[in-house]
């Protein structure tokens, strides 16, 4: 009878060492299989006499029920630990929240010239969108910038090379290209929908006034921490029969004061010079508080469009009178969110502009 026990126990404890069904059934042979302990001792019976045959026989197979009851167990054991590592592996936490797609928002200078669109706009000015890649012509010539003109090498101008004579060569060094264009067309479009015979001369009848503002990139051959060598500009044209510089400090006042949020920002028109307007002034703005509070700072230049620049329009300047202005939306930013250096607008530094958003 001890013997047996033995016969269990070692197959009881084979068993429990098999970690995966494969050991179990190799585990399972050295009992239960053709040469397993079990068959081995059945085999011994033959030569035993009916009595001794019977006991050792009925004893032998309790010991065998008993190595199959263990070996049903652990292959239960195995299943359940195979079902639990699974449901574990493929377990979910219907408590974590969900991933969601990054919602992204408007870059800095873009909210400030939807700003500045929105502003204008309620003013009645148009908004008008011109090539980057400008004519000598448009850039400079038609803005009253003679050919040995100081003003073009104020400019440090990226030439493109290799293109056809008169083509567009350069990367427009402001936005001002944009009052000929969009006037030349304003002109055209009139004389065509009123019948007026186009291209006699200049345009000296009665016209709808020109009011409108060009944002856009701009560029110059610049590069520290108040300069880049792509900028944005915004331009601004009225042109009609009696619109006076009154109406420039009246238009760009409420323009800053609504922009900045500040009924009591303050404005200065400084003389200056710009060849397309005569006379010239630039624009400083200074705030009664905040950490700008105190300073003038310079945010535009303008002045009454010069009467070359009218003609180049196509306008007779005995008759039509307006005024101009340019802005740099890069500085209103860095002005409106207390930006110190205008290169982070420009390294896509999703830390800095997540701000914005
Ligand atoms: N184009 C000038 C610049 O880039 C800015 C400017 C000055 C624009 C006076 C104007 C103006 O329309 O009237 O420096």
């Amino acid at each position: 009878m001890n013997e047996f026990n033995n016969v269990i126990d070692s197959a009881r404890a084979a068993f429990e060492r098999a970690s995966a069904p494969a050991e179990l059934e190799n585990a399972k042979a050295l009992f239960l299989g053709k040469s397993g302990r079990i068959t081995e001792l059945m085999k011994g019976l033959a030569t035993l006499g009916a009595q001794e045959k019977k006991s050792l026989g009925a004893a032998i197979n309790r010991a065998k029920q008993a190595i199959e009851m263990a070996l049903d167990e652990r292959r239960q054991a195995l299943a359940n630990a195979q079902m639990q590592m699974q449901l574990q592996s493929e377990a979910l936490d219907v408590t974590l929240p969900g991933r969601r797609r990054g919602q992204g928002g408007l870059h800095p200078v873009a909210l400030t010239l939807e700003r500045i669109e929105a502003i204008f706009g309620s003013m009645g000015f148009d908004v008008a969108q011109g090539p980057e890649i400008e004519t000598d012509w448009f850039n400079f010539t038609a803005l009253n910038t003679p050919e040995d003109h100081p003003a073009r090498s104020m400019h440090d101008t990226f030439y493109v090379e290799g293109g056809p004579q008169n083509a567009p060569n350069l990367l427009r060094t402001h936005t001002s290209p944009m009052q000929i264009r969009y006037a030349v067309q304003h002109v055209r479009q009139h004389r065509a929908t009123t019948g007026t015979a186009q291209g006699e001369g200049l345009f000296a009848g009665s016209m709808p006034e020109i009011r409108v503002i060009a944002p856009g990139r701009t560029y110059r051959v610049d590069s520290d921490a108040t300069h880049s060598p792509m900028f944005h500009q915004c331009e601004g044209l009225w042109v009609g029969e009696n619109v006076s510089f009154k109406d420039l400090k009246f238009v760009f006042t409420d323009f800053c004061r609504t922009f900045f949020e500040s009924d009591d920002l303050e404005l200065r028109f400084r003389p200056s010079f710009f060849p397309f307007t005569e006379p010239s002034a630039e624009i400083d703005i200074r705030f009664q508080d905040g950490p700008l509070a105190g300073r003038w700072l310079e945010v535009a230049g303008s002045g009454q469009v010069h009467p070359n620049v009218i003609r180049n329009m196509g306008l007779e300047p005995e008759r039509f009178i307006g005024f101009a202005f340019g802005m740099g939306p890069d500085r209103l930013t860095m002005l409106r969110y207390g930006v110190n250096d205008l290169r982070l607008f420009f390294d896509g530094d999703i830390r800095f502009l997540s701000q914005f958003s």
